[in-house]
């Protein structure tokens, strides 16, 4: 199983769309065993493949009561002895499945720093070594910030994948990335950066080719030959959570599947 982690520091540059749309085409398309981890308490990328039963989310909240819907990424780092395979959920697509995660996860980091038992940032690693043989790619969303759930994700790791917008702001969250990669690296001898792309890209914006020549200056033999554009269908698939392939139905696919597709290729060909 090759693991990858989409990350960016900086929230809103498409890490999401991007974990979704790949993991899911990865499984249609090219046929590969595909498990998601969402490892954002915003459960973005868990709304869109496990249907989120709020009524069941506000009184787990409220009442500290254990959710009805099952186990998430939270239990699965919290708890070393716990089976991967109960946190395991079938999608409704072919070949994907999902670790979802759940709104609490946001409070999982201190209680992760409560337990100095065992290396808190080998906690996911550790789980995922039980499916190894099970997936053929496991693919990771993040959270937009710098935390330890994050740094699991990197851990588990094989390759980083960073998607950013044209503006200030995400290039800052490039180097943030950058910089937290070059952390884990020391101790996680197979982390590769996979690659930098631009997402919402729009060919006319002067701004779009200022980002680009700033970021090719310091990082351009990691920006990958492809750009996904600024595209209603993104929105319009997440609102309607369905994944971007599945939603652009028609034979001839729209630009932004294409380039995902294309994403999709050059993730797998490595
Ligand atoms: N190519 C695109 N064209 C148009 N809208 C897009 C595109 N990619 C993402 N979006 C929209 O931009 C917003 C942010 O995208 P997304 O949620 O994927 O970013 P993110 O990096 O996961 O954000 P966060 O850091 O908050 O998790 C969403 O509303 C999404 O629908
Ligand atoms: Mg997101």
């Amino acid at each position: 199983m090759k693991t990858i982690v989409f990350l960016n520091n900086k929230g809103g540059v498409g890490k999401t769309a991007s974990a979704t749309s790949v993991a899911h085409i990865i499984a249609e398309k090219y046929k590969k065993r595909v498990l998601l981890i969402d490892l954002d308490p915003q459960m973005n990328t868990t709304s869109m493949f496990d249907k989120v039963d709020f009524m069941d989310l506000f009184l787990s909240i409220y009442t500290g009561e254990q959710r009805k819907s099952g186990k998430s990424v939270e239990d699965l780092l919290l708890d070393k002895k716990l089976d991967i395979h109960e946190c395991i959920k079938k999608t409704a697509y072919e070949n994907l499945d999902i670790i979802p995660s759940y709104i609490t996860l946001s409070e999982c980091e201190e209680r992760l720093k409560a337990d100095v038992t065992v290396p808190q940032q080998f906690r996911l690693r550790a789980h995922l070594q039980n499916v190894q043989n099970e997936y053929d790619y496991c693919i990771i969303d993040s959270s937009p910030s710098i935390n330890i759930i994050n740094i699991n994700g990197l851990v588990a790791a094989d390759k980083v994948y960073i998607p950013l917008r044209c503006d200030g702001y995400s290039l800052l969250g490039v180097a943030m990335a950058m910089r937290l990669f070059d952390t884990v690296a020391e101790y996680n001898e197979h982390l590769q950066i996979g690659g930098m792309f631009f997402t919402q890209w729009n060919n006319r914006a002067n701004v779009d080719k200022t980002s680009y020549e700033l970021l090719n200056e310091f990082f351009g033999k990691y920006i990958l030959p492809v750009k996904i554009c600024v595209s209603k269908n993104i929105k319009e698939c997440s609102y309607m959570q369905q994944p971007l392939l599945d939603y652009d139905k028609g034979k001839n696919k729209n630009k932004v599947t294409l380039q995902y597709i294309e994403l999709a290729k050059i993730i797998i060909e490595g």
